[in-house]
């Protein structure tokens, strides 16, 4: 199956796709253990300070590897490209899924680089996911502030403007912002549901992702599944969950040999991503 067929099949099925950012090698392996383990379809994505740190070509390799290895899809994403430049390297390089995010971008200007993007992208075959609305916060653990100081719904998505978005650039995965937080915050964010089902009205043959994964509260993930969010990206739970163990690690042994001592740090975030593929529905659906 291609990439677009293992969304349809996730859209048909109501279920929705993790996409989990990879960092390094210990969340390389935690989350293609977790894959493996659950025999979930994937989405692997990378940054651009990801896809700087470890390189696009170096990426496709590993996504290779590892997706032979565990037998199950593995789509490998970049995630927040920042401009066509960076949209271009990754077609080429061999990622399976282009986020050309334009939200900074006045509206005119979104659509211009966001067509390029796509034109070149189906040339591929892959397909594109499109953003105009700037998801607020960052992947980081933002514990000491309160969700709601960054949920201002004069920011959130207009259903009306993304379906103009949608028809002009071709995009075929829609990214908005419904409240959906990049980090984890003093409390559990609530989506707005409502207009999430209205977006989905206004674009009913368009999928949608979910960015801010981590911190919602379990149960507006079901329902934003349930209204039709094929994709959801999680990365600040398995930064903290890495950072957390690895501090606690390194505290407590002498082992100057690191690689003895990642089993933790790779279980931490392993955990984390099953939680996620069982939260999703996207178990047993290889
Ligand atoms: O693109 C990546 C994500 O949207 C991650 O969001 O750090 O809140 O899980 P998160
Ligand atoms: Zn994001």
């Amino acid at each position: 199956m291609n990439t677009f067929e293992i969304l349809q099949k996730a859209a048909a099925n109501h279920y929705a796709l993790g996409a989990f950012n990879c960092a390094n090698t210990e969340t390389l392996k935690a989350i293609t253990n977790a894959a493996k383990n659950l025999r979930a379809p994937i989405i692997l994505e990378a940054s651009d300070g990801e896809v700087n740190y470890i390189g696009y070509k170096q990426l496709v390799a590993l996504k290779q590897i590892y997706m032979e290895e565990i037998g199950v899809p593995v789509i490998l994403n970049l995630d927040h490209g920042k401009d066509f430049e960076a949209c271009k390297n990754a077609i080429e390089a061999g990622f399976d899924y282009i986020h050309i995010d334009a939200a900074k971008l006045p509206f005119e200007e979104a659509i211009s680089v966001t067509s390029e993007v796509v034109k070149l992208a189906h040339k591929h075959n892959l397909p594109v996911e499109g953003e105009i609305d700037h998801i607020e916060g960052s992947s980081a653990d933002h514990r000491k502030e309160n969700p709601e100081d960054l949920q201002d719904p004069k920011l959130f998505s207009d259903p009306e403007k993304a379906r103009e978005f949608v028809a002009k650039t071709g995009v075929d995965v829609f990214a908005s912002f419904v409240g959906n937080l990049h980090g984890i915050y003093a409390t559990n964010m609530h989506l707005n549901l409502n207009l999430l089902k209205k977006i989905k009205a206004a674009l009913p043959n368009t999928l949608l992702s979910l960015h801010g994964g981590s911190g919602i509260f379990d149960d507006d993930v079901k329902e934003a599944v349930k209204t039709g969010i094929v994709k959801v990206n999680v990365n600040s739970e398995m930064r903290v969950a890495f950072k957390m163990s690895l501090q606690e690690l390194l505290n407590s042994t002498d082992e100057v040999a690191v690689y003895k001592i990642m089993d933790k740090p790779i279980s931490a975030v392993q955990k984390v991503v099953e939680q996620k593929i069982k939260l999703f529905g996207s178990e047993n659906k290889t």
